[in-house]
């Protein structure tokens, strides 16, 4: 085998296969129990729906003829038309202009890196956070810091004293975060906002578990909040990321972002360079589909999740030992566990799957740094009650074991 190492650019030096896209292999053996990944699970897809929109597009000359050509990289004028009224509702006045449709909310993360990180910047994300946001962002080879909020210690002094490079962004999960489950109040969306605007530091909002929340009310995003306080979305320096991912399905890609309109403007233009743009034909199935279905779909997703949900963490107390701590996620598929300092997620892992057959993700991968090794994360979304329960069982007395020999040899 030839040696391409010397030929690649430096920033390949920084990327790293995804643990969870290696997990995920794990999903095709019928006897584990995974928790491992954060995905739909497909009874919940509308199948008929989007073979009915397919067809009545297909079926049609001159829907087919737009649906099948080359169009503009924007997207599909009466999806984000639709996404607008959407945005409106959610508190977020804006039109088309301030809209563009990504491939999946993931091309969204990429763009945003493009659009702000030179190599060496610094940029602000939460400890841990969202690993593909961690994997679309270090292609642009920022310097990773934690963002100021309730679990980073870090005074505002710190991020402008002398020496210290001003951040360029902020990436941050306002809504059910993957991978802890928890959410900002509104007190803490607040302060961010207030923190921001004295680092004069943009933010980028990830809200791809918006739609599934199973209690407590609803919390304006960051958008909708820093677009009241400037007096427009185009007077404010927060971008929003959504995804029909979890509210409706994955596999046709569609995201958007909603923003003042000379970063859309800007963000076209890389649309342009990259992929000219999203699947026409898919963005006008998902326009029909989320147009006439989005409520009622996701209504019934939060049905079966906050079941899924409520059996992880019933599992969790009936069964994990003393000095294990979880989180009690209001929404999204996961919850987040942190185990005794000395335990290892990833040979927790391996052990569960040997031993235990039943998979998570360990904790440290979604660490910009890769620390804090003694947490893991569960997801509910693809699992029934009773394998929640069965699975959760299992992995707490393989945790049992492993606390039992770490005392011994203590
Ligand atoms: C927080 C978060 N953002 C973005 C994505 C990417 O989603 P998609 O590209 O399917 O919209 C995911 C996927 O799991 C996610 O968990």
């Amino acid at each position: 085998m030839s040696d391409w190492s010397e030929h690649y650019a430096t920033r390949v030096s920084h990327m790293q296969a995804s643990e969870i896209r290696e997990l995920l292999k794990l999903l095709d053996q019928p006897d584990i129990i995974s928790f491992a990944g954060g995905i739909p699970d497909p009874a919940l897809f509308p199948r008929e729906e989007i073979a009915q929109a397919y067809q009545r597009i297909l079926g049609d000359p001159q829907l087919s003829a737009v649906a099948l050509q080359y169009s503009i990289s924007e997207g599909y004028l009466p999806l984000r038309e639709w996404l607008a009224g959407y945005m409106g509702r959610l508190g977020v006045a804006c039109t088309p202009e301030n809209i563009l449709i990504t491939n999946g909310s993931q091309q969204a993360l990429d763009f945003v890196g493009k659009l702000f990180i030179s190599p060496g910047d610094s940029m602000l994300v939460a400890w841990p956070t969202y690993l593909g946001a961690l994997q679309a962002f270090s292609s642009y080879e920022p310097r990773f810091d934690v963002l100021p909020g309730e679990n980073s210690n870090r005074t505002l002094e710190s991020y402008t004293s002398q020496g210290a490079a001003k951040p360029k962004f902020g990436y941050v999960m306002p809504e059910f975060q993957n991978p802890t489950g928890t959410s900002l109040s509104l007190a803490e969306r607040e302060r961010l906002l207030d923190t921001a605007a004295e680092l004069d530091l943009p933010l980028v909002e990830d809200s791809a578990y918006e739609k599934l929340r199973y209690d407590g009310e609803r919390v304006p995003s960051l958008l909708a909040l820093a677009a009241q306080r400037a007096g427009g979305i185009d007077h404010c320096k927060v971008l929003y990321c959504g995804t029909f991912s979890k509210s409706i399905v994955p596999a046709l890609r569609i995201g958007w972002i909603v923003a003042a309109k000379p970063v859309i403007q800007k963000l076209v233009l890389m649309k342009q360079a990259s992929d000219l743009h999203v699947s026409t034909l898919n963005q006008m199935v998902m326009h029909e589909v989320a147009s006439a279905r989005i409520e009622d779909l996701a209504a019934n997703m939060r049905r079966v999740y906050r079941a899924r949900r409520d059996a992880m963490l019933a599992a969790l107390d009936r069964h994990m030992p003393k000095g294990i701590h979880f989180t009690r996620p209001e929404g999204g598929m996961f919850v987040w566990v942190t185990l005794p300092e000395g335990i290892d997620g990833a040979e927790l892992l391996k052990r569960c799957i040997e031993e235990g057959r039943v998979a998570f993700v360990p904790g440290a991968a979604f660490f910009a740094d890769r620390s804090c090794r003694n947490t893991i994360r569960l997801s509910f979304s693809l699992s029934e009650p009773a394998k929640i329960d069965e699975g959760i069982k299992r992995l707490a007395s393989i945790l049992k074991l492993e606390m039992a020999e770490m005392t011994h040899a203590a």
